[in-house]
């Protein structure tokens, strides 16, 4: 628990810029998981600063980003894409063709293949070594809503009512919000070495609770959680003062 969300995605940035340099250290590849939303905002641009200032590459890292809307134009305002870019890849000197972010362009048919091969990368490379995460109102993680199984594959989804309320301010009212997503399943994400759960503000303080400690309930994705072997979860005052 930090005092600020500053200092806590700060703390974040650090632990991130640990793993990539002591994967650098060994010759090997960093496989990064990214979420989008606001609150990675600030850890983003604390990554950025430490690859201006302090050195920090990223030319052995391969990112997968959780989620896109679909469908969803790369080059949309409301892209996770573009978002991807404006906060953080177009400063950095990660290499294109190791960025992995799930195209919103494709046709129905395509998606469960494509969302098979997005898994088989991952594997291939040895899985997910750290996986950031926000968290949804309504517990979600990536859009893995409420009702997602523990074992879920990475698929497309049917946002939940409060997930879109949530989105309607950037798209300009309820009923322009995109009704579905694809989304990494539960499974890769419990299946990554190490995991980053942020939240900031009152407002998560409710589900920050419920998610850390109620019984473990797929009503409450982030729940999962309890059972990874090694997560973190780092949240400001704010989120944590519902806890007991
Ligand atoms: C985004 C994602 C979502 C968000 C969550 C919180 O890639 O996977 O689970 O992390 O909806 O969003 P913010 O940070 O905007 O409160």
């Amino acid at each position: 628990v930090f005092e600020s969300s500053s200092a806590a995605s700060k703390a974040a940035a650090k632990e991130i810029f640990r793993v990539i340099t002591s994967k650098q250290s060994e010759h090997k590849h960093c496989v990064l998981g990214l979420a989008t939303g606001s609150t990675p905002k600030a850890l983003y641009a604390e990554l950025v600063r430490m690859h201006k200032e302090e050195g920090l590459s990223f030319k052995n890292v391969i990112s997968f980003n959780l989620d896109e809307y679909y469908p969803m134009e790369p080059d949309s305002i409301h892209s996770y894409h573009r978002f991807m870019n404006e906060v953080l890849f177009n400063h950095i000197d990660i290499l294109p063709e190791n960025v992995n972010i799930p195209d919103g362009l494709l046709s129905k048919e395509k998606i469960s293949e494509y969302c098979n091969n997005y898994e088989s990368k991952i594997e291939a490379l040895g899985g997910i070594d750290l996986q950031i995460l926000g968290i949804g109102g309504n517990g979600h993680i990536g859009f893995n809503e409420s009702g997602s199984l523990q074992n879920s594959k990475t698929r497309l989804v049917a946002l939940d009512h409060i997930t879109r309320v949530a989105a309607s301010g950037d798209f300009g009212g309820f009923d322009k919000t995109p009704r579905t997503a694809i989304t990494i399943g539960v499974k890769k994400i419990m299946e990554a070495k190490q995991v980053l759960l942020m939240a900031w503000g009152e407002g998560k303080s409710n589900i920050i609770k419920r998610s850390v400690e109620e019984t473990v309930s797929n009503q409450i994705p982030a729940s999962f959680l309890q059972e990874h072997h090694n997560v973190t979860f780092i949240i400001d005052k704010a989120a944590a003062s519902k806890l007991t």
